[in-house]
């Protein structure tokens, strides 16, 4: 299908080089970029950790050779931004991506995104299972997902299922919130129907994958959110995912709805499981509700402040602490494992027990030369920190193609 494009979008894109931007990377090499208007494919990259509303820029380059052996050519239909990939840009995540060459005899750059929605375009020679038009999800940590299209490893994703009720918005976000949500519902402690599960940033997409998931199962959940003005609208919305009941932080400090809870709603026995998104003093509270010999799974540190837990709970609860981290779960399972999970989680979703977060998607149009894209990126990336997003945002690159 290569060879159908025309001859004219192979070319490199030199027409006007000398007169285009520059960037200085930390090697000191010279990375020009490109304004034209009529380019093929586009990634949001960055040479130098930091800021990304400092660092991040979009970078154009010329369609994708056929695949080699062993390989597939995708396009990305949506990428999302999740809230690990900006500690990734800023180099304060133990998974870094590895130096990419988009452009030849340019210098190498990062390429941004995690995790995203691949749809087959070519199969390179000794791949089996796998065709044109195919959905794949990524298994392979940091696989520069914001780019229009990129050349990789056959084993480095997975071919989604293609069932009923499955979107692309839930496909994009498949392989890292809800199954962080269903692994910790389920790998921890043997939750019977009726149980109940204590977990705060509730109105995080994991918090909802697990809302949603728990519920499927039959679990009860307590999710505890931040107070907020409306948090009747909040309540409402995360009750309609199947919630059981939605305080705050702050109810927690009521001594009398804490007794309330242990004895009337977890009939004395405290919650078995404990979920932690946020850590901080807020975490401290909710730890105090677990029951005897209960786990608290953490996953998230949202305050950005350090976990404390009363020695107590150590010594007369029998209290597990314990982290979970999704990367290291993909790396530690084997293929079919992986395959299964995914299998699972679009079943929930055929099911309609399973939503897409609520989500807006950014479309980098192709006209915008990389100049304004990469304005129009950065200014995303500075709403994020504001707060001013409270919901999941997609990339979708407009292409020529
Ligand atoms: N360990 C893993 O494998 C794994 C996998 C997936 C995600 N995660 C982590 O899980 C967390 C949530 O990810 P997500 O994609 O679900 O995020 P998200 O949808 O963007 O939600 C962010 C959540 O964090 C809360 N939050 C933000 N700032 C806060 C603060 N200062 N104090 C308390 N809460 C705060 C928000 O509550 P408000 O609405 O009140 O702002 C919201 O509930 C992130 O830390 C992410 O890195 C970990």
């Amino acid at each position: 299908m290569l060879c159908n494009r025309s001859r004219k979008s192979l070319l490199p894109i030199s027409g006007s080089r000398a007169s285009l931007p520059l960037l200085r990377t930390p090697g000191n090499s010279l990375l020009r970029y490109s304004s034209v208007r009529h380019q093929s494919n586009r990634a949001v990259i960055y040479t130098e950790n930091g800021d990304p509303t400092q660092v991040l820029r979009t970078l154009t380059y010329n369609p994708l050779p056929p695949p080699q052996s062993g390989t597939v050519n995708i396009k990305y239909l949506l990428a999302p931004i999740n809230p690990a990939d900006i500690n990734v840009i800023q180099g304060v995540y133990p998974a870094k991506p590895t130096l990419t060459s988009l452009v030849e005899g340019q210098p190498n750059v990062f390429v941004g995104g995690n995790e995203g929605l691949g749809q087959i375009t070519h199969v390179g020679p000794d791949v089996s299972g796998m065709s044109v038009g195919d959905w794949v999800v990524m298994t392979k940590p940091q696989a520069g997902t914001w780019s229009s299209a990129r050349n990789v490893g056959a084993g480095d994703v997975l071919k989604l299922p293609r069932v009923d009720g499955l979107e692309e918005v839930h496909a994009a976000t498949m392989t890292v919130n809800p199954p962080t949500a269903y692994n910790m519902l389920n790998d921890y402690v043997a939750l019977q129907n009726g149980d109940w599960v204590v977990q705060n940033g509730a109105n995080s997409a994991v918090g909802q994958a697990v809302i949603q998931i728990a519920a499927s199962r039959g679990l009860k959940t307590l999710n505890l959110v931040r107070k907020r003005p409306d948090i009747g609208v909040l309540t409402e919305k995360l009750k309609a995912l199947g919630a059981t009941e939605v305080l705050s932080y702050d109810d927690l400090a009521d001594r009398s709805l804490t007794q309330k809870i242990m004895k009337e709603w977890t009939a004395g026995k405290g919650f078995k499981l404990g979920l932690n998104c946020v850590s901080g003093p807020d975490t401290t509270a909710m730890a105090r509700l677990l029951g005897q010999d209960a786990y608290l799974v953490s996953y998230g540190a949202m305050s950005k402040q350090p976990l404390s837990l009363p020695t107590s709970l150590f010594i007369f609860k029998n209290l597990t602490s314990a982290g979970f981290w999704q990367s290291r779960w993909y790396k530690m399972h084997p293929r079919e494992d992986k395959e299964s999970l995914m299998k699972t989680l679009v079943d929930l979703v055929a099911q309609r027990k399973l939503q897409a977060p609520e989500h807006e998607i950014v479309t980098i149009a192709a006209g915008d030369s990389d100049e304004v894209a990469g304005q129009k990126v950065r200014d995303i990336f500075g709403k994020i920190s504001q707060g001013q997003y409270d919901k999941k945002v997609l990339l979708k690159f407009e292409t020529t193609q």
